[in-house]
């Protein structure tokens, strides 16, 4: 018996791409701050810099053309970004970047021409008009050869794809329709084909991508009808992120059913008390929601289970916020992203009174993470000993551990050589509130 994890298949990989920078290449580094979608965007501006010759590197220093493709939904997002672009001017004035490209959400938002004209940036970018950067790079402007539906790097063991743009709430306290428009959604042949040419070119994993991906409808199919579709194609197939008001009982039930879809579901709740979800415009009230997760836990009993928290939204009192402590408790999150309320301009809640005092969103910040973190650390501890297959996303760090996801959407810490997109079968030796570890343990 051995202490290796089992490899279970090898797809071919492709070759690795070439370690120096061919001499006399122009160079570019791609940044990427925001969300999935904003990851994606991301893999479509990097094969416009390839495509038109460049090598693409990962520090500033090295780069003529810098990329920063930036989120606007939190503050402190856009502080990152204001000191990155401070850094870069730095290192411009030392002859080392030439060129400062401002992509994504706030180079759709109405901070950027401020921004542009203080840190001197050379093309500003929104999030309809990335095709503009093929432009800059000197290739011809291909509106249509570099649309949203094209993925980034064809080939690749993991892929997402875009169903939808937008969104059509209005969320007291977001900014995403302001800087990604309204909801369009793409016809389901132009979704399958794309599926179908990732798989035959060798990707392992699809991820349906949209700002409130179950949304999704078109010539009278629904999300659940797509998803089904695509789960007959691929080999793996997750989706994020949903809203709760969308979520139908026959999505959850496919996703317990269809053995192609990870077993992970991730439903932004943002509050437990209905109150504040009224404020919030969320559209449905704490009751709903809890129903939605027993018909998930019920449908998917290995499944996983996240959400999105906000705290401190402006007129949350005492007894709202320990609704939410008591709704993380209820549902059992298996993790949970917890921010606190920032305010963005433009936005309801930014000129709502009632405005939380610091303190007091700090405790309730650590209280919700608290809540959260105890639950899952209980639910990860209930899968030390199982065996599990366990898909590969980031290959080997230099401690031999390899980051992977089981097929009920835990992330796994595993000890193997094994290359990403490749499934290896481990038993979970260990765990962490955020994490589960594999590998050390025999079969
Ligand atoms: N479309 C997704 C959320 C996109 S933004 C949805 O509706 O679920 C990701 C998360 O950021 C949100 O779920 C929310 O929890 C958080 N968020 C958005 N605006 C925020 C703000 N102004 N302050 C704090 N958190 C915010
Ligand atoms: Fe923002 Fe609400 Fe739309 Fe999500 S559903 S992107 S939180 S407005
Ligand atoms: Fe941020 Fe834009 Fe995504 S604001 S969360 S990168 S859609």
């Amino acid at each position: 018996m051995s202490n290796a994890p089992i490899k279970l298949s090898r797809k071919p990989q492709p070759a690795e791409p070439a370690a120096r920078t061919p001499k006399g290449a122009r160079t570019a580094c791609i940044r990427t701050f925001g969300c999935q979608m904003n990851v994606h965007d991301s893999d479509r501006m990097r094969r416009m810099i390839l495509d038109a010759g460049y090598a693409e590197v990962h520090s500033y220093e090295e780069a003529d053309l810098v990329i920063l493709n930036t989120c606007y939904v939190r503050e402190n997002a856009v502080d990152r970004v204001r000191g990155h672009l401070g850094e870069l001017n730095r290192l411009r004035r030392e002859g080392r970047v030439k060129k400062v490209a401002l992509a994504g959400c706030i180079g759709a938002s109405d901070e950027s021409s401020e921004l542009q004209r203080r840190y001197n940036i050379d093309l500003v970018l929104g999030t309809h008009n990335t095709y503009e950067l093929a432009e800059f790079v000197g290739l011809p402007t291909m509106e249509e050869t570099y649309t949203p539906e094209l993925p980034g790097t064809e080939g690749e063991h993991s892929e997402f794809v875009t169903i939808m743009t937008g969104c059509n709430y209005q969320c007291s306290y977001c900014i995403v329709p302001t800087v990604r428009g309204r909801m369009v959604c793409r016809p389901m042949e132009s979704v399958l084909e794309e599926v179908e040419r990732l798989v035959e070119s060798g990707t392992g994993y699809v991820t349906l991508l949209g700002q409130t991906v179950d949304a999704w409808r078109h010539d009278g199919k629904r999300f659940c009808d797509l998803l089904q579709r695509v789960a007959d194609k691929a080999p793996r197939v997750w989706f994020t992120t949903s809203h709760p008001s969308n979520m139908e009982d026959r999505t959850l039930r496919l996703i317990g059913e269809k053995e192609t879809i990870v077993k992970r579901l991730h439903l932004p709740v943002q509050s437990g008390s209905d109150r504040m979800l009224k404020l919030m415009h969320r559209g449905y009230k704490s009751e709903r929601y809890r129903r939605k997760i027993e018909v998930f836990r019920e449908a998917v009993p290995d499944g996983t289970l996240s959400t999105d928290i906000i705290v401190g939204h402006p007129g949350e009192t005492e007894e709202d916020h320990e609704r939410t402590v008591e709704l993380v408790e209820d549902c059992g999150f298996d993790s949970a992203y917890v921010f606190k309320f920032s305010p963005r301009k433009g936005t309801e809640a930014a000129e709502l009174d009632g405005t939380v005092p610091e303190g007091v969103v700090q405790r309730r910040f650590l209280e919700v993470l608290r809540a959260v973190e105890q639950n899952a650390f209980a639910r990860n501890q209930r899968k030390v000993g199982s065996l599990e297959e366990i898909y590969i996303r980031h290959g080997s760090t230099e401690d031999g551990k390899a980051i992977g996801e089981t097929w009920s959407g835990h992330a796994v810490h595993v000890k193997t050589d094994a290359k990403p997109g490749e499934y290896v079968r481990a038993r979970i030796g260990s765990a962490g509130p955020h994490v589960l570890y594999a590998g050390e343990t025999a079969l």
